[in-house]
């Protein structure tokens, strides 16, 4: 329970965090927690506009979650609906009014909107309580609807949103709105430098390098709970790791299309101009500015190392591109990076990146089913990839596999 001078501090203090998180997704996840906290809800999910429709992207539940057990993922799934005036939510974004309902399942029959009782049907929750908010940008376009199920009192009761939560959760919105509007910039841009650096089908690579990312943070997130890393630490680089890992492959920019394309399996020669795309990429972000860079250049660099020393492009100055001293072969060729001396983000991709290579369709493979790719990272623990990861990995399958849901391949033709 937050007193209201506490609420006032804290408010603030939600504005400069959520400004620095670059990401979307991780930062629908922060709004929507700090919206809660501020509010005492139970629960909540966040709509974004897309073209004419609403998409639901994210949701908290915090008594479904606790069913789940300790540092367990509510999983949901996502789908769109139509802006008009029968939803609460395609209302609320249609209209860009506030909704403050006591009781969702007492709704009004002469109101044009309902609430929709599956997902309590399909779950076992019981909505009751609900504020819902248009969120508007700096042009007050709505951009989204935020809402918030279940406020709680300090007994644990639900009890009804009150009129005076109406302001605050309104300029709380603002803020998310603007910080939701720049996410979304930087992920075009982030979309666009890689759709040009793959020249390839870009809906193809859309998919791929937005699961390549989530896979690679819900491992991070796992391992560094194990850890104990402590979680504002975590949050920090689970940001920076999702645009790293989305730009792992960056370095493809320079690489033709004769062999970027090319349907069929790479001769050596072709394989070792393919190889270079690790240094390419991590050359991008020579002049690391940030960690955001740094941890782009780590993750291009020794996403091909393999556990067992035997991957690419091993121990090379990837601004001069020569060998490091002490660590060539007879032919003076760069030795593979072998356990721990490859980057833990580098490690983590790996896995991550195989196994969504593994199950989509390429230019030169068809898609291999899910339990042969699982199989195959079983198989290659201890050997590709780091044995640890690849138990936290198959430890947090039911999560990687809502991943796969969220952004599924679009068809190929
Ligand atoms: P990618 O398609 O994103 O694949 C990433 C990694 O997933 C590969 O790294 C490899 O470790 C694994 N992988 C993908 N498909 C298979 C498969 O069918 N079997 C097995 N066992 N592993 C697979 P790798 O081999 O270092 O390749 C790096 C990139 O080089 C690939 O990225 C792809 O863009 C290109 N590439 C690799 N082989 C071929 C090929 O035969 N033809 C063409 N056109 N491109 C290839
Ligand atoms: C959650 O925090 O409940 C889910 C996180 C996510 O799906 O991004
Ligand atoms: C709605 O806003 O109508 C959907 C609410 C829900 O089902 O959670
Ligand atoms: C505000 O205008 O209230 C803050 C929004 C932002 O800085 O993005
Ligand atoms: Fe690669
Ligand atoms: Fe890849």
């Amino acid at each position: 329970m937050f007193v209201k001078k506490d609420r006032l501090a804290r408010l603030l203090q939600v504005g400069v965090e959520i400004n620095q998180i670059a990401d979307l997704d991780l930062l629908l996840e922060k709004v929507l927690s700090e919206a809660r906290k501020l509010l005492d809800a139970d629960a909540g999910s966040i709509y974004i506009k897309e073209d004419d429709k609403l998409k639901f992207s994210h949701a908290q539940n915090e008594t479904l979650r606790k069913k789940l057990g300790p540092d367990k993922k509510l999983i949901y799934t996502t789908f769109s609906m139509p802006i008009n005036n029968k939803s609460i939510a395609g209302f609320v974004a249609n209209n860009g009014v506030t909704l403050n309902i006591k009781d969702a399942y007492k709704i009004s029959d002469t109101l044009s909107y309902s609430f929709d009782g599956s997902y309590d049907k399909l779950s076992g929750y019981h909505t009751q309580s609900m504020l819902t908010i248009p969120m508007k940008n700096s042009r007050a376009e709505i951009i989204g609807v935020l809402q918030l199920i279940n406020k709680h009192d300090d007994k644990g009761n639900i009890i009804s949103f009150l009129k005076e939560d109406e302001p605050i959760v309104r300029h709380f919105a603002i803020y998310a709105a603007n910080a939701i509007e720049r996410a979304q910039m930087t992920r075009t841009t982030i979309m666009r430098m890689i759709s040009m650096a793959e020249l390839r089908d870009p809906k193809e690579t859309g998919a791929h390098v937005n699961r390549v990312a989530a896979y690679a943070v819900e491992i991070y997130e796992a391992y560094a709970k194990k850890k104990k890393i402590p979680q504002d630490k975590i949050d920090v680089q689970r940001d920076s790791l999702r645009m790293a890992a989305m730009l792992h492959d960056v370095g493809k920019v320079a690489i033709s299309d004769l062999i970027l394309k090319k349907p069929a399996k790479l001769t050596d020669e072709e394989f070792k101009v393919m190889q270079h795309h690790t240094i390419i990429g991590a050359q991008l972000f020579i002049d690391a500015r940030s960690d955001f860079d740094e941890q782009s250049a780590e993750v291009a660099l020794n996403h091909h190392e393999k556990w067992d020393g035997s991957g690419y492009p091993g121990y090379v100055d990837f601004v001069t591109e020569k060998s490091l001293p002490g660590h060539t072969n007879k032919e003076g060729l760069p030795l593979g990076k072998k356990g721990k001396e490859i980057p833990l983000l580098g490690r983590i991709v790996a896995i991550a990146d195989v196994y969504d290579a593994l199950c989509s369709k390429r230019v030169y493979k068809e898609a291999w089913d899910k339990e042969k790719a699982l199989q195959i990272i079983r198989e290659e623990s201890g050997k590709h990839f780091d044995p640890e990861l690849v138990e936290i990995f198959f430890d947090i399958l039911d999560v990687i596999n809502s991943v796969s849901e969220r952004y599924p391949d679009e068809e190929l033709e």
